[in-house]
């Protein structure tokens, strides 16, 4: 039902199955005073509003503990480093990036543990879905990360949470019920302000297929297996990550533009540490807006960084070319796709020897 004002109620029932309480826990929250409502009748009526900074003051408040991270890699008896369990890295970022490299995590984590001090500034040059980046301060694995991303339609979300209103970020995603037309909306508005920009992201993000945010990329319509769009949709997740993002903001530091100047600005200094994941050459086209780069210019950067570095490539020839010019090591590791397919992927570096156990 609507108040004079425009303003949707719901019954205690239907609250209560918004929110995954069973009625009798929802009315007593109601009675403590928790979730505002007013008395109709022997029911109560909670405001769609209220009930949306509810679930949000339920997802924010108390602060997830991760678990310590596993430092070394997963090994079989003879040594050789086995398939990471993506399951047990934690699932940090609000995007689900095509290309992201969660399952890559344990790399990242052992790389920077190899090295002799800890890095002052973690860089990710291209950062996307920024799991690198919010895995090294999560787990205080570098002071602080610099968060590189081209796509305005993706660094807006990465400023609203560091440096924006992500409270109201949180609010509307919270309150937001997908349907064809809210989708449509959602989107069409995304030039209003950097709010409904990176509100327009996330929408897309989530009702597209794959996560792919470049031009021309097909919305669903139904949802997974006909369910409709809110089976694509988990706001309490969502605004959880947003909200212990947003926690360690100090420490993040959100940067729109070419990842390529920022690491030329940043060659000379001794403390960074650079995890550089561009678009792969071949497939980076249907993913990413911005995948056209200079592939030597980019090795030529690497080989005057002062900082360490661990790149991750697809297997191209012409990337082990450029490798091997500069006298990078490369190690190939086995991934599996989204789809079950079995990929080979290149890890470069300067020094690779903490590859190897012992
Ligand atoms: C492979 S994806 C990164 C995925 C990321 N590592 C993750 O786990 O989510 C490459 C990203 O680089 C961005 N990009 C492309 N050219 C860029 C440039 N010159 N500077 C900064 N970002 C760029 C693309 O928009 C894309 O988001």
């Amino acid at each position: 039902m609507e108040d004079l004002f425009g303003q949707h109620y719901l019954s205690s029932n239907d609250a209560a199955q918004v929110l995954g309480y069973t009625v009798q826990h929802t009315r007593l929250l109601i009675r403590q005073g928790q979730l505002p409502a007013q008395k109709l009748g022997r029911d109560w009526l909670v405001s769609q509003g209220d009930l949306a900074r509810f679930r949000v003051s339920q997802t924010t408040s108390p602060p997830r503990r991760l678990d310590t991270p596993e430092v070394t890699l997963p090994r079989a008896p003879n040594g050789e480093i086995s398939a990471v369990n993506v399951s047990q890295v934690p699932q940090l970022s609000p995007f689900r990036y095509p290309g992201g490299k969660t399952w890559l995590i344990p790399y990242v984590r052992a790389w920077l543990h190899s090295s002799p001090s800890r890095p002052r500034l973690f860089v990710e040059p291209f950062a996307g879905g920024a799991i690198a980046s919010l895995t090294a301060v999560f787990e205080d694995l570098a002071e602080r990360a610099m968060i590189v991303e081209m796509d305005e339609d993706v660094s807006v979300v990465w400023k609203v949470i560091l440096r924006g209103d992500y409270e109201q970020l949180m609010q509307r995603i919270m309150e937001f019920l997908p349907s064809p037309e809210s989708v449509r909306l959602a989107i069409s508005e995304q030039g209003l302000s950097p709010l409904h920009h990176a509100f327009a992201t996330i929408v897309r993000n989530r009702m597209a297929r794959g996560g792919i945010l470049a031009p021309g990329a097909g919305i669903v319509k139904n949802g997974e297996n006909g369910k409709g769009l809110t089976s694509r949709w988990y706001p309490e997740t969502l605004c959880r990550r947003i909200g212990e993002i947003a926690r360690r903001r100090k420490r993040l530091d959100p940067l729109g533009g070419d990842g390529f100047g920022v690491m030329r600005a940043l060659a000379s200094s001794d403390g960074a540490a650079y995890f550089v994941d561009p678009p792969y050459t071949v497939a980076g086209r249907r993913l990413y807006k911005h995948s056209e780069m200079d592939h030597s210019e980019l090795f030529r950067i690497l080989a005057r960084l002062e900082g360490s570095f661990l790149a991750t490539y697809d297997d191209a020839q012409e990337i082990r070319a450029l490798a091997d010019k500069h006298g990078f090591a490369v190690h190939v590791i086995a991934m599996k796709t989204t789809h079950h397919l079995q990929k080979q992927e290149l890890l470069i570096s300067r020094d690779l020897a903490w590859l190897t156990p012992g």
